[in-house]
């Protein structure tokens, strides 16, 4: 069975409170409800997580990764400080996309530059929660295509 890890970074948690016109009223425990709903549909394992904490997020990528589960990540302001975070992803081969609600290119510059980009398979900004339904719609395929691939 395909497998989602849905990572969320620092101040996620605050997600329909939070600088609203910038990031909806839609809160994380909303997020969570409408993606386990498509992957119940599509019979795709789901985990969603949150934490506040870089490392944490090192290792829940971690284990994701060395799982073999696909991994959505919307690493928040670690996005664009990280490198252990790239290092993660690019460590365990982790099958990932990176998320965020706000269009990120349309904000402050410190906001352009992600060290996670590059090694993950796209990013997906600026549609707000449906950034993440769009992400799933987009990793189950790929997920598939991995685990129907013969070894060796
Ligand atoms: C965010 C964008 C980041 O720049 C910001 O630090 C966040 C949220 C988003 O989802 O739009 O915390 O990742």
């Amino acid at each position: 069975m395909v497998a989602v890890h849905v990572l969320n970074g620092p101040n996620l948690n605050l997600l329909g409170t939070r600088e609203p016109a910038t990031y909806g009223a839609v809160t994380l425990a909303g997020v969570e409800e409408r993606l386990k709903a498509k992957a119940t549909a599509a019979g795709v394992e789901l985990s969603f997580k949150q934490t506040n904490y870089e490392g944490e997020l090192v290792t829940f990528i971690q284990q994701a990764g060395l799982s073999g589960a696909g991994v959505i990540i919307n690493a928040g302001a670690y996005t664009h400080t990280s490198v252990a975070l790239r290092d993660a992803i690019k460590g365990t081969e982790a099958l990932a996309i990176e998320v965020h609600v706000s269009n990120v290119h349309a904000r402050e510059d410190f906001r352009h530059h992600s060290y996670m980009a590059p090694v993950c398979v796209g990013v997906i900004c600026g549609f707000g929660v449906a950034s993440y339904d769009l992400a799933f719609d987009a990793i189950v395929p790929l997920l598939q295509k991995r685990v129907a691939k013969p070894a060796g």
